[in-house]
């Protein structure tokens, strides 16, 4: 995919339902007594393995447009598959689904794509075996995983990472416990689970960094209504911010505080972003107006990473085109995500010019160089992907994505939103 230096970026877009709620919408709709139809679902290639998964498991799922209808089977209608559950690309298929057959009286194997067999597992196969599940993994933190059979105690559990697919897994595990589950965060992460949860009719009490789900007898079905991606928003908000000229409406998008960490960030670097129309209340939804504005740099570190952990590579683009230094720090988690997203943007942002820093925990952006298009690699990962066009849009020059398909895990459209608006 080709990408040439961009004219201002003006209009109005909605971007694709939000993929973590989408998940979570066919999951709990699955486990729930009645039906759950899904409006607004992010057709993207992770939430489908999520809908294939649960149909192997004998849930009937209708797909038209962006709706999904979800006959709920009840929390131990649940079928064994007929060989294993295939995750492709989701991180959060996996671990969630790790927590749910954990509390199921049959037992089967999950496994995904190469990027899935190289995520770490142990940290959920840890609390799950101290809940009393059976789980077998590749030298017991990878992926194929075989799990199920084992009846499953409530226990009090620390999190040793900020993770909200983690700390959902062990939640998930809780429903099928005989006495409640706590899980202490080292910092919120999003709390999703927890607030569709409650919506189903479960008591989950959240008193500061601390979660606790008593388990239910059942989970009554509700409809969803899934908001736009506050993650996919996100290289909209940079590309307007860094594009001069630019002011790009964003309608409906998901505004939950535990995913806002990117408004937070893009505002305290200079970034001129309106929230208008605010609405909604199991989960709050706006329309962002941003504006271009020159951006400075600033340190991102501390509470704030689980807040905007999956923005980023997009965070590391704006950090680019912004005067002086930025810091990422706090960060580790991004080197086990679908791809090392730090390494990944080091060295792609490195191409177009820039000046930045592996470390440890993060990276060092020393912004404000003219920066110049280049062939940009993707690891097979969306989200660099996305951002590496942004940032063609801010270069000089002519600028390649390869593999650019690979945008269909979350955004399959992103593409031609960004043609539409003239990028
Ligand atoms: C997600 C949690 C985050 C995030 C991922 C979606 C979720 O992962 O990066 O894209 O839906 O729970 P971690 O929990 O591993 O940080």
């Amino acid at each position: 995919m080709k990408i040439k230096t961009s004219a201002p970026l003006r209009g109005a877009i909605t971007v694709p339902g939000d993929k973590s709620i989408s998940h979570r919408a066919v999951m709990f709709g699955a486990l729930a007594k009645g039906t759950t139809r899904i409006t607004g679902f992010l057709m993207g290639e992770d939430c489908l393995s999520t809908i294939d998964c649960f149909r192997k498991m004998g849930v009937a799922i209708e797909v038209a447009d962006d709706a999904v209808t979800v006959h709920g089977v009840g929390l131990h209608g649940l079928r064994q598959p007929e060989g294993e559950l295939y995750t492709g690309n989701s991180g959060t298929t996996t671990r969630l689904l790790c927590g749910i057959l954990a509390g199921q009286a049959f037992s089967c194997t999950v496994s995904g794509d190469a990027s899935i067999q190289k995520r770490p597992m142990g940290r959920v196969i840890t609390p799950l075996r101290q809940m009393g599940a059976h789980i077998t993994g590749t030298q017991d933190n990878f992926c194929p995983l075989t799990l199920g059979g084992g009846s499953l105690h409530g226990i009090t559990y620390s999190l040793p990472v900020a993770s909200a697919q983690l700390k959902s897994a062990v939640l998930l595990a809780g429903l099928y416990a005989d006495s409640p589950t706590t899980v202490i965060e080292p910092a919120p992460s999003r709390d999703h689970t927890e607030r569709m949860l409650r919506d189903l009719g479960v008591t989950v009490e959240t008193n500061g960094n601390v979660i606790t789900l008593t388990p239910p007898t059942e989970l009554l079905a509700r409809d969803v209504a899934v908001p736009a991606d506050i993650s996919s928003a996100a290289f909209f908000l940079v590309a307007g911010a860094i594009v001069p000229g630019s002011a790009l409406t964003i309608r409906n998008v998901g505004i939950n505080p535990t995913r806002t960490g990117i408004l937070d960030a893009l505002r305290e670097m200079g970034a001129d972003i309106e929230e208008t129309n605010v609405r909604g209340d199991a989960e709050p939804v706006c329309d962002l107006i941003v504006r271009h504005s020159q951006l400075h740099g600033i340190t991102i570190g501390g509470d704030i990473i689980p807040r905007l952990i999956d923005e980023l590579p997009v965070l590391a683009v704006a950090a680019a085109f912004a005067q002086g230094e930025t810091v990422i720090c706090d960060a580790q988690e991004l080197k086990v995500k679908e791809s090392n997203r730090i390494a990944a943007m080091v060295s792609e942002l490195t191409k177009a010019g820039a000046d930045v820093e592996e470390t440890e925990d993060g990276m060092i952006i020393r912004g404000g160089r003219p920066l110049h298009g280049a062939q940009f690699a993707t690891y097979k990962d969306h989200r660099i992907a996305m951002s590496m066009a942004v940032c063609a849009l801010a270069c000089a020059g002519e600028s390649e994505i390869l593999d650019p398909e690979v945008v269909a895990i979350s955004y399959p459209d992103f593409f031609d939103t960004l043609t539409h608006l003239g990028g």
